[in-house]
């Protein structure tokens, strides 16, 4: 939540900034602001997004080669021009971007308040300046020396930059719970900094993930120090970004979120690319082997995820317990890390996650190894927080997911844990050779059919006009096609804003088979497999109360064609697999629903792609 960009060198300031915060809108975009340093230190700010902040400047854009940006998910305040970032000190003399949540903010406001602080915001992160201007000048001290000070007094989570009048050749970053990355620039002593890599890797290729209670003092033409919260010296590893500048832009698409749901034939062969091979027999995950006898001989296995992962988890739940026996729990990782779970030495916590910086779950990982579980993470992004805070994992490889709702990464993470049951099971001799074969075959066959699922875009266009005025929608599917219709509701409602409920397809006759009437359309995941004699009764009452029915069918189905309003028919394939398949017309069903009705489907309202608030 929350994205911050930061720039020192030679280059102006502004573009890099504007550009930056651009890529990383996804992460909030209620209100966007900039601070230059020029002769004066200059905050520009707006409430809306970066093209609402760059119209302000009427093409007269302001220099300077050394400055701040962000684009903010609010937290404390309403999203307006007020509490958007940067926040000046009380002297103006510094500024900062926040990406975070001070919790003790309101006491240490109080404070400042008694000794003549005025705050022009409600917001954490202006207090969080004039504490440290407060320190600095209390202690007389550096302003490197004074964050570090402040540091040891705040709690919450932070990713911050700082920017001084007084030091127009450096920037102070520190971070702690919420993401940082600094880029080192091709040219002598140039720096980015940035929530992501997103911002950097059109400049450099070498960055720096800055740890938790780290400090980072940036110097124009000189370098970058790190220490930590002790004033630890520390010294800086630099990886090799792998992204691709291409991989981040919209390719001809209208939406990253269209982009992304077509890219998944690609995304999921690259996941499996040397970790699946059929004819050798062959599945394996590289950091899961480093850890198969742990879980081999794990008691259980604990799932922990929120939103879109945590249905790829309800998925894994099922296959991992169909094939290898061994008892799986799905928690979502807000209750777990709340409910004084019972978790034991050698219990298994897979902690699943896109941005791998959702603070649920990462507090979900702390709080399991603490009471020794091993922790593996399934996590997009490469060096996030959660991919760190694990013993050991597999990355997804889907590539940056820029649309707020999640496609290709929900793909891969299915792909990924696909693996790891097979991997798994054939170390427990709880699979037979042919059983192996054939999964892992019909894996290896899953891009061709999500392939053919994308061919059917046009229909599933024309579906969508027929239910885009709907105000509500219900999803229903059994076994394997159960989290199936939780994602597919999840993702009509986080971007068209209408109200869907995912359920299991025999719960209807509890409850929500009050809601249908001829209005309802009602979603069915009814592909061939064992309880589809029972989805087809679960059909009928649907069908009896004169419920709309859009039914995924697996392609050669004669019986539910006549019994319903519409069918998309999916290529078959291994039950336990279909998810990989019919979870694409619902992707493609709510993209178009929500351009029909005028969304915004990349930037859905209140909703930002990385929630690394609780
Ligand atoms: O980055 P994560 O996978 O940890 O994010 C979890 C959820 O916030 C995420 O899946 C969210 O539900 C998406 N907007 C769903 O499309």
């Amino acid at each position: 939540m929350c994205g911050i960009v930061a720039y020192i060198g030679e280059k102006q300031a502004y573009d890099v900034l504007i550009k930056g915060l651009k890529r990383l809108e996804y992460r909030g975009y209620d209100s966007a602001g900039v601070a230059l340093l020029n002769n004066d230190l200059e905050v520009f700010k707006k409430q809306g997004k970066v093209a609402d902040l760059e119209k302000t400047f009427n093409n007269k854009f302001p220099e300077g080669k050394i400055g701040i940006g962000h684009t903010r998910w609010a937290t404390h305040g309403e999203p307006n021009d007020v509490n958007a970032h940067p926040h000046y000190s009380s002297d103006h003399n510094l500024a900062i971007i926040h990406n975070g949540i001070i919790e003790n903010y309101a006491s240490i406001k109080k404070e400042l308040q008694s000794k003549g602080h005025q705050f022009s915001s409600e917001t954490d992160s202006e207090v969080f300046i004039h504490f440290i201007e407060d320190i600095q000048k209390n202690n007389n001290c550096t302003l490197d020396e004074a964050v570090r000070i402040a540091l040891t007094k705040v709690v919450g989570a932070y990713a911050i930059v700082i920017i001084s009048k007084d030091n127009p050749d450096q920037l102070i970053a520190a971070r702690k719970g919420s993401p940082l990355v600094v880029g080192i620039g091709e040219a002598n002593g140039e720096f980015f900094l940035a929530s992501d890599a997103t911002p950097i890797v059109e400049y450099t290729k070498n960055v720096v993930y800055l740890n938790d209670e780290e400090i980072a003092i940036i110097n124009r033409g000189v370098g970058i120090n790190i220490k930590n919260i002790d004033s630890v010296e520390q010294s800086p590893y630099v990886h090799t970004l792998e992204m691709e500048l291409e991989a981040i832009e919209k390719g001809g698409f209208d939406y990253f979120m269209l982009k992304e749901i077509f890219e998944q034939p690609r995304s999921v062969s690259d996941c499996m690319r040397g970790r699946l091979i059929s004819e050798k027999d062959h599945a394996l995950l590289g950091g899961i082997r480093r850890h198969l006898k742990d879980l081999v001989e794990a008691q259980r296995i604990i799932i922990v995820a929120c939103g879109t992962s945590w249905h790829a988890g309800l998925v894994a739940e099922y296959v991992i317990e169909e094939i290898t026996r061994t008892p799986v729990e799905v928690e979502y990782a807000s209750e777990f890390r709340y409910r004084n779970p019972i978790v034991n030495k050698g219990d298994v916590l897979l902690a699943i996650s896109q941005s791998g910086e959702t603070a649920d779950t990462l507090a979900a990982i702390e709080l399991a190894k603490s009471k020794g579980a091993i922790i593996l993470g399934v996590c997009n992004v490469v060096g996030s927080s959660i991919a760190r805070a694990s013993h050991e994992g597999a990355y997804t490889h889907a590539g940056p997911e820029i649309g707020v709702a999640s496609t290709k990464a929900f793909t891969a993470q299915l792909t990924v844990l696909y693996i790891m049951a097979l991997m798994l099971a054939k170390a427990k001799n709880t699979i037979t050779d042919n059983q192996f074969k054939d999964l892992s075959r019909q894996l290896e066959s899953i891009p061709e059919k999500i392939n053919t699922v994308l061919s059917l875009n046009e229909e599933i266009e024309k579906i969508s006009e027929l239910y885009k005025d709907a105000s509500n929608f219900l999803y229903l599917g059994r076994g394997y096609n159960f989290p199936v219709a939780l994602e597919g509701a999840l993702k009509l409602k986080e971007i068209s804003y209408i109200h869907a409920e995912g359920y299991p397809a025999a719960e209807m006759k509890h409850g929500p088979i009050a809601l249908i009437d001829e209005e309802m359309p009602v979603v069915v995941i009814a592909t061939r497999d064992s309880s589809y004699d029972k989805i087809v009764s679960n059909i009928q009452e649907v069908k009896a109360r004169k419920g709309k029915v859009i039914a995924i069918v697996t392609k050669g189905d004669a019986l539910i064609p006549k019994m319903v309003d519409h069918v998309i028919e999916v290529p078959a394939t291994h039950e336990a697999i279909m998810p990989l398949v019919s979870v694409i017309p619902l992707q493609l069903l709510s993209y178009h629903i929500a351009v029909m009705r005028g969304c915004n489907v990349d930037q859905p309202r209140n909703l930002a792609k990385s929630v690394t608030v609780e």
